[in-house]
């Protein structure tokens, strides 16, 4: 019962905590000290330290970190601020490499910029005529906040530059951070210097964010009016010309051994620096290869964050659980005791799937190794099996879905001709509830229909209170049950009818992605949406079933087609997708409609030189062409490379299909 009285205490301060800072950010007038208000904020904080079951999304912990605030006004990126994809050890940073020469189709040397990886916020500042213009936070990088006014204060953000090269409009970005030793004054209110940057940054009140000292390092631009820029090193040569601050550590580098010795070299002395940092930036140095290679739909090509390496600690195995994700996947979990590993508390580790703990012979009471790197879920090394219980036994894995009792199977892949690691339940449709719950969360998901304000919380709950069981329940909610629900008042539930009503407006590819089928990501979905163009079509297609047509996509093959198959083989997903068209509005995919390729189709065969197939593929479709797979005798070109297949070349003959060179395509472009 202790559990409890701990539990009221605490929620009574985050009560009081949402009370004072409503007064304190929102109207600005608070009726408490600062000092006071600091005390009540470290309690909790103290409190949610000493015991992890104590969790609130009013926390102040919560609050400083990336939550979207209703205080600042919203500000669309013009061009997004998107992450990094992370290298641990050499073998990620060859296959970095790798993936860049077969995107290019051909083997060159490589120069980095490598730049020391702060761990602060990124912030934007435009400037406009050499005034800054506005400043905004990253958000969630398609969005920030505009927090121009804070920004002013951090005297490393010059406010007007004097050169005349200068570019008319520029928008640059770096990192803000705080100093290692201007934490420890502050320590008690925040988890960690990033929190404490972040939350300074956010203040309502600019006087507020200047008592905290914060410090902005300049490292690359977003939107460039007319860039003249070649390399990145230039660039960030001129940042300093201009004023900005630049990390002292930045450096060129050519090889991927080099690059090793200096992030070993770095690594060592990280601790010695004045501000954390997490890893180093590699980016490709010259500029026009960083805009060919482009980027993913979350990373750059030409960049990767080489992170340190992470911390460990040892810790007991209490149990082991076992998790259904959307698609199924049985996932195990240990819980273990809970260890403090580099600043965070850990009571989790991920067992990855059947196959790794049969590998390691992982039981549950055994004492483990366990690995916590960045915001990777920490997962277990190794068993420590001298520590072992002589009664302890080999740990069953379940062979039913612990949620539902359907069978579970471990599928054969045909290309590498192995059973999979996971083990998956074979529930297709609704029936399964943990599969279930994991469809609508995914379809609430940033990613998909991105509804504000429906957390993966608030769908266990409303699913607990038979609210939502279907993603199209989410549109028919009984708005005045929530109301007199625990949390909810009529702010919020105004603020969730709101932002469930601008979700229905929503472009065929994220629909696609949201309705969760295996191998159909976003990619995917927007090379299938491409394809199809508008839902009606889609529909057609789910009721006829006929998904070989996909084959004509370069992109879809055997694999998405099954899992189309399987998917559309349950009735209650065909259900799903009509209802759900007829709810929404969704927009018929848009195409650039005045290239000079319009109406044109275009398939590749043979190794095209100097460029990939995926880059020619990009080329085609911003031109307003379409990329087809294979021939047929509506096709306007055949792209022909070095040894093309024999029978797209007799076919195109046969069909009278231009067959063209990537010179001659080049030369149709201009
Ligand atoms: S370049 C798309 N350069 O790392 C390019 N980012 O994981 C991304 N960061 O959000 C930005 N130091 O907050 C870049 N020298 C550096 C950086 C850096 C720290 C942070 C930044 C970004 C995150 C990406």
């Amino acid at each position: 019962m202790l559990r409890e009285k701990i539990k009221k205490e605490y929620l009574k301060k985050i009560e009081d905590y949402k009370k004072h800072s409503k007064l304190y950010y929102e109207k600005s007038r608070p009726i408490i000290s600062d000092a006071k208000f600091d005390i009540l904020k470290k309690d909790i904080i103290e409190l949610e330290n000493k015991f992890n079951f104590l969790k609130s999304k009013d926390s102040p912990n919560k609050i400083v970190g990336s939550r979207p605030s209703k205080l600042f006004e919203k500000y669309q990126h013009k061009v997004p601020m998107l992450s990094l994809s992370n290298a641990f050890d050499a073998e990620d940073l060859k296959n970095f490499e790798k993936k860049i020469f077969n995107y290019l189709n051909k083997k060159i040397k490589i120069e980095y910029s490598v730049e020391p990886k702060i761990d602060g916020v990124s912030a934007s500042l435009t400037y406009k005529n050499k005034k800054l213009f506005i400043g905004v936070s990253r958000g969630d990088g398609k969005e920030g906040e505009i927090i121009t006014d804070n920004l002013k204060t951090i005297k490393d953000i010059p406010l007007q530059i004097k050169n005349s090269n200068f570019p008319e409009e520029i928008e640059i970005r770096g990192e803000i951070f705080i100093k290692k030793k201007d934490f420890e004054k502050i320590k008690d209110n925040f988890a960690n210097p990033r929190n404490a940057a972040s939350g300074s940054l956010r203040q309502k009140n600019p006087n507020e964010t200047k008592k905290i000292p914060l410090n902005f390092i300049a490292y690359t631009f977003g939107y460039l009016k007319n860039n003249k820029f070649n390399y990145q090193t230039e660039f960030l040569k001129e940042l300093s010309k201009w004023g900005f601050r630049t990390n002292p550590d930045n450096k060129v580098i050519s090889t991927i051994d080099e690059l090793i010795k200096f992030h070993n070299k770095f690594e060592s002395i990280r601790y010695s620096l004045d501000y954390d940092l997490d890893g180093l930036v590699y980016k490709i140095n010259d500029l026009r290869l960083q805009d060919r290679l482009g980027f993913t739909s979350n990373a750059p090509r030409w960049a990767i964050a080489h992170k340190f390496s992470a911390d460990h600690a040892n810790t007991k195995i209490i149990n082991i659980e076992i998790q259904v994700g959307r698609t199924g996947a049985l996932t195990p979990v240990a819980k273990v005791n809970s260890v403090n590993i580099g600043g965070v508390i850990v009571s989790n580790a991920t067992l990855h799937n059947e196959d790794e703990i049969n590998r390691k012979d992982i039981r549950i009471g055994d004492v483990v190794k366990i690995e916590r790197a960045g915001d990777v879920i920490p997962h277990v090394i190794e068993v420590d099996k001298s520590k072992r219980d002589k009664t302890s036994k080999k740990f069953k894995f379940p062979t039913k879905c612990p949620s539902c009792g359907s069978a579970t199977i471990k599928e054969f892949n045909s290309t590498t001709k192995k059973y999979d690691a996971v083990r998956r339940c074979t529930n297709e449709g609704f029936d399964c509830e943990k599969i279930a719950i994991e469809r609508i969360k995914h379809f609430i998901s940033k990613e998909a229909l991105n509804i504000e304000g429906f957390g993966k919380k608030v769908v266990e709950n409303f699913w607990n209170l038979n609210l939502i069981k279907k993603p199209q329940d989410i549109f028919a909610l009984k708005y005045d049950k929530i109301i007199n629900l625990d949390g909810w008042g009529k702010t919020s539930v105004n603020n969730l009818k709101n932002s469930i009503e601008n979700s229905k407006k929503v472009s065929l590819q994220k629909f696609i992605f949201s309705i969760g089928i295996r191998h159909i990501g976003i990619e995917n979905a927007k090379l299938i949406s491409e394809y199809i163009k508008d839902i009606s079509n889609f529909i057609k297609l789910i009721k006829t079933k006929k998904f070989d047509k996909f084959l004509n996509i370069d992109g879809i093959g055997e694999t998405q087609i099954k899992s189309l198959k399987n998917y559309f083989s349950e009735h209650s997903n065909i259900n799903i997708v009509t209802e759900l068209s007829s709810i929404l509005s969704i927009e018929n995919h848009k195409i650039n409609e005045n290239g000079i390729l319009k109406g044109k189709s275009f398939t590749i065969t043979g190794k095209l030189n100097g460029i990939s197939r995926a880059e020619a593929k990009s080329l085609i479709e911003k031109n307003s062409g379409k990329t087809l797979s294979s021939v047929n005798k509506n096709l306007d070109f055949l792209l022909v490379g070095e040894k093309p297949t024999r029978r797209k070349v007799d076919l195109a003959k046969e069909f009278g299909v231009k067959i063209i060179s990537l010179d001659q395509l080049k030369n149709l472009l201009n």
